[in-house]
């Protein structure tokens, strides 16, 4: 079978639904901002996170400088930030948007909730760099938590109410799962 080409590598972890994030970066004097979902938690012993900006993004240009950062999660309202910050914004105005100092890095005001780090490891990934960040303070923004999501390179919404819990694992000892085939 021939490999699998970028287009359909993308419409295939495509389906895999994630939020949206705002970074906003401290390097040196500047502060920057870009959009990004390649986002996830890493580890609770430390507690770590991690984003993956492009080599070719301008906050990439600037990671080796980098002092401290925030994950912004978006509210499901915040489409047109997702949009500015990912640099396809076409109106002349950008859309209101406040950033607002934090004990690390400032903080995107109004997203569903903000996570402050500071580097642990940069590693470089292929064309992306691999940013783990520890995670030094958390800031959650109102109820009820309406996150913006992103499918199939589309946005999407939540529709609260439309849930079902998941089991609660934390008291689930290190027991490998067990997979029957029928
Ligand atoms: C929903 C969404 C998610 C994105 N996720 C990422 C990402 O995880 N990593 C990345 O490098 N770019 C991502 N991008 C693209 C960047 O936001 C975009 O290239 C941005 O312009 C980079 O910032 P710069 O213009 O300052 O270089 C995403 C864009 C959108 C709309």
């Amino acid at each position: 079978m021939a490999t699998p080409d970028a287009r359909q590598f993308r419409n295939t972890i495509g389906l895999f639904a994630t939020g949206v994030a705002v970074i906003v970066a401290r390097a040196d004097q500047e502060v920057l901002a870009m959009t990004a979902n390649a986002v996830s938690s890493v580890s609770l012993d430390p507690m770590l996170v991690m984003f993956c900006p492009s080599k070719r993004s301008n906050l990439a240009r600037h990671l080796h400088q980098l002092s401290a950062f925030t994950i912004n999660i978006l509210r499901h309202d915040q489409q047109a930030l997702s949009t500015f910050f990912a640099g396809g914004w076409k109106e002349p105005q950008p859309p209101p948007f406040r950033l607002v100092p934090a004990q690390h890095a400032p903080r995107l005001e109004g997203s569903l909730a903000s996570i402050e780090c500071v580097p642990w490891k940069i590693t470089e990934v292929g064309d992306h760099w691999m940013v783990l960040g520890q995670v030094m303070q958390l800031h959650t923004g109102i109820q009820p938590h309406q996150p913006l999501l992103f499918l199939s390179g589309r946005y999407r919404h939540v529709h609260p109410g439309d849930s079902t819990p998941a089991p609660d694992l934390s008291d689930v000892q290190d027991e490998p799962a067990h997979i029957y085939y029928g």
